[in-house]
């Protein structure tokens, strides 16, 4: 049998620090404190370092359709980045095909994810409404998928729920205890501001942040509250990036609040770059004030998730100079998750236990996947991510084994893990 001791590490929690050993039997952590006399077990010297629990990364799209293309990672690929930037579980999403039920995406979806070399699960994409719809969310809750998802935009693609259609499904869900997490950005407020931009041939990759305005949010989120209230069913916003609409969700007692690196660490002044095309995703980069208030609310605890919505594009999938409305939207972010955050966290000195509350123990918790994941307890997957806190590095795209040839995060410090134990 395997025996790994990981000795004199600073482990970090949710809840505080604590300088304990750590034994993993059988790929599960079997103790913790100070462990003597362990036999025949590989011993890790772990003194000067700090132990994560892996990290949860609630918001993956591997290879999905979007537009004519496809997001440059597969589970294979992506999964194989987000291991070496410590993320050790993800959770991506299934995509409806017209004329299939949800249990049928899911499967499909499953078969897909197989070649994943970390844990995954999967939120169920609701991008339909018809009864039958309806009357399969019990059935796929029962099954152990709970959480679901909606778009408030996305209109042309067939993607879009009317906000009617959104109570209805929040209250099946609400009644079978499941959470319902929702792209949200209004389209009417979208196809408001876009028409004139595209009627003036306006369509620089800047424009692509003026035609889905900060309101959009607003108005999206607005509405999805009053339904929380109405429905008492547990939403979950996805990708949330403006001050507006932050201030709105978190006076929801029903609402979870999602962030990313993106929404926090930049802003609309991207677009005017050389490759300012390859920043484009729905929702865009922001004001630096947006950033700000994010950053607010990851301290005060109004955000509860940082998660990366990962759907990275090749430099030639998103050629400079073609409309804005054409760009196929997404940035990758996977494997500079961890890193970059936590050399951000540092330099801000922000507490590391909110750090792993953001990126671990709260995902696992509104996921379902809590105390499997998301901390460092006996019994609980050894998914463990060990730093040297020392090792802030500027320079590190030769370090990335991402397949994609481009990253949003060049520039910006980070701390890669020295070693991610993976339990699968
Ligand atoms: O631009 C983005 N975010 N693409 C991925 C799909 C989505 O809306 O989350
Ligand atoms: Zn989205
Ligand atoms: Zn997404």
């Amino acid at each position: 049998m395997k025996k790994t001791l990981l000795k004199n590490g600073l482990i970090i929690r949710a809840d505080g620090q604590k300088r304990e050993d750590i034994l993993i039997k059988n790929d599960r952590i079997n103790a913790i404190g100070d462990l003597q006399n362990v036999n025949d077990a590989e011993i890790i010297d772990c003194k000067n370092r700090l132990i994560f629990p892996g990290i949860i990364d609630a918001h993956t799209h591997m290879g999905i359709p979007i537009k004519d293309g496809y997001s440059a990672d597969d589970f294979e690929s992506g999964s194989k980045s987000a291991l070496n930037g410590g993320v050790t579980t993800i959770i991506d999403f299934t995509i409806l095909s017209k004329n299939q039920t949800l249990w049928e995406s899911i499967l499909e979806r499953r078969k897909y994810a197989e070649h994943s070399v970390i844990d995954y699960d999967l939120h169920c994409n609701i991008t339909r409404f018809d009864n039958n719809i309806l009357k399969e969310i019990p059935r796929i809750i029962e099954k152990g998928i709970t959480s679901f998802k909606v778009f408030t935009t996305y209109k042309e693609a067939g993607m879009m729920l009317t906000y009617n259609e959104i109570e209805e499904v929040a209250r099946v869900i609400a009644y079978n205890g499941g959470l319902l997490m929702v792209h949200a950005e209004d389209n009417d407020v979208i196809e408001k501001a876009s028409q004139p931009l595209i009627s003036q041939n306006l369509t620089e990759a800047k424009y692509h942040a003026i035609a889905r305005p900060a309101e959009a949010e607003r108005v999206a989120i607005e509405k999805i509250a009053n339904i929380a209230e109405k429905t008492s069913c547990e939403f979950y916003i996805v990708h949330l990036n403006t001050a507006e609409g932050l201030k709105i969700a978190k006076q929801s007692n029903k609402i979870f609040i999602e962030t990313c690196p993106q929404y926090l660490l930049l802003d609309d002044s991207v677009y005017e770059r050389e490759d300012g095309q390859m920043f484009v995703a729905s929702p865009p980069l922001r004001k630096p004030s947006d950033c700000e208030a994010l950053w607010e609310g990851l301290i005060d605890g109004s955000v509860d998730v940082i998660a990366t919505d990962h759907c990275p594009f090749m430099l030639n999938d998103k050629p400079k100079g073609i409309p804005f409305q054409n760009i196929l939207n997404g940035i990758g972010g996977v494997e500079t998750l961890f890193p970059v955050m936590l050399a951000q966290f540092m330099e801000r000195n922000i507490d590391l236990s909110r750090l792993v509350q953001l990126m671990s123990t709260n995902p696992a918790k509104i996921f379902n996947l809590y105390p499997k994941m998301g901390t460092i307890t006996v019994g609980a997957d050894a998914d463990l991510v060990i730093i040297n806190p020392d090792n802030i590095i500027c320079n590190w795209l030769d370090r990335l084994v991402s397949i994609t040839d481009w990253n949003a995060y060049s520039g910006f410090e980070a701390i890669f893990p020295e070693k991610t134990i993976n339990n699968i």
